[in-house]
């Protein structure tokens, strides 16, 4: 019980931090997601770095899950998976997302698709959905319910899969 109020506790104080800094990024940036970014007030130097950026992040984020699915179905290791959970909870969000896909770069070493930028809000939506599945899969890490989990992550994978339908090519 111990170990998972520390784990708790955790992902809490993660949670904060992002509430903060998604609270700066608003009102330092003027910045609240309703349009894309452009170049010039994005905190990126090139398009390119942009892309490179999400495309990592992205791969990374596949590879924690890869991991939280082993901890937490294979293993059924709640405390172990608490330090990804909280990563999890810091990367798989919008406002960690969205400034990387600034307007009209797809094209060139990108498979986002154009229509990215025409369905701003329901793609911004997309990332909502997988933050909702998100919490869905810590917070039954929190009452060790290996099953509730197991059903969250396929229920993440459904949020990745029908972003990547609509809005990446291939
Ligand atoms: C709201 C939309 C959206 C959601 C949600 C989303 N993705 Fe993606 N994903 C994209 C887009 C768009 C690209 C293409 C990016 C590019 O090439 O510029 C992409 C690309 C990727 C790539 C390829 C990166 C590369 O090497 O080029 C991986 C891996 C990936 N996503 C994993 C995931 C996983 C795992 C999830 C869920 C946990 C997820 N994505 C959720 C939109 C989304």
């Amino acid at each position: 019980m111990q170990r998972l109020i520390r784990g708790t506790a955790l992902i809490s104080l993660a949670t904060a931090a992002i509430m903060h800094a998604t609270a700066a990024f608003s009102t330092d940036e003027g910045a609240t997601f309703q349009q894309p970014l452009t170049l010039e007030n994005s905190p990126f130097s090139s398009e390119r770095e942009a892309v490179a950026w999400r495309q990592d992040e992205l791969k990374d984020l596949e590879r924690l899950l890869r991991q939280l699915r082993f901890d937490l179905v294979n293993n059924r290791d709640a405390r172990g998976a608490a330090p990804r959970l909280v990563e999890l909870q810091q990367r798989a969000t919008l406002e960690y997302f969205l400034p990387a896909f600034i307007e009209g770069t797809h094209g060139r070493g990108s498979d986002a698709r154009p229509a990215i930028w025409q369905e701003w809000d329901e793609f911004a939506a997309g990332f909502r959905d997988l933050e909702q599945k998100v919490a869905e899969l810590v917070s039954a890490a929190e009452q060790e319910d290996y099953r509730a989990a197991t059903r969250a992550f396929s229920d993440v994978s459904l949020s990745c899969r029908s972003c990547h339908r609509a809005y990446r090519h291939n």
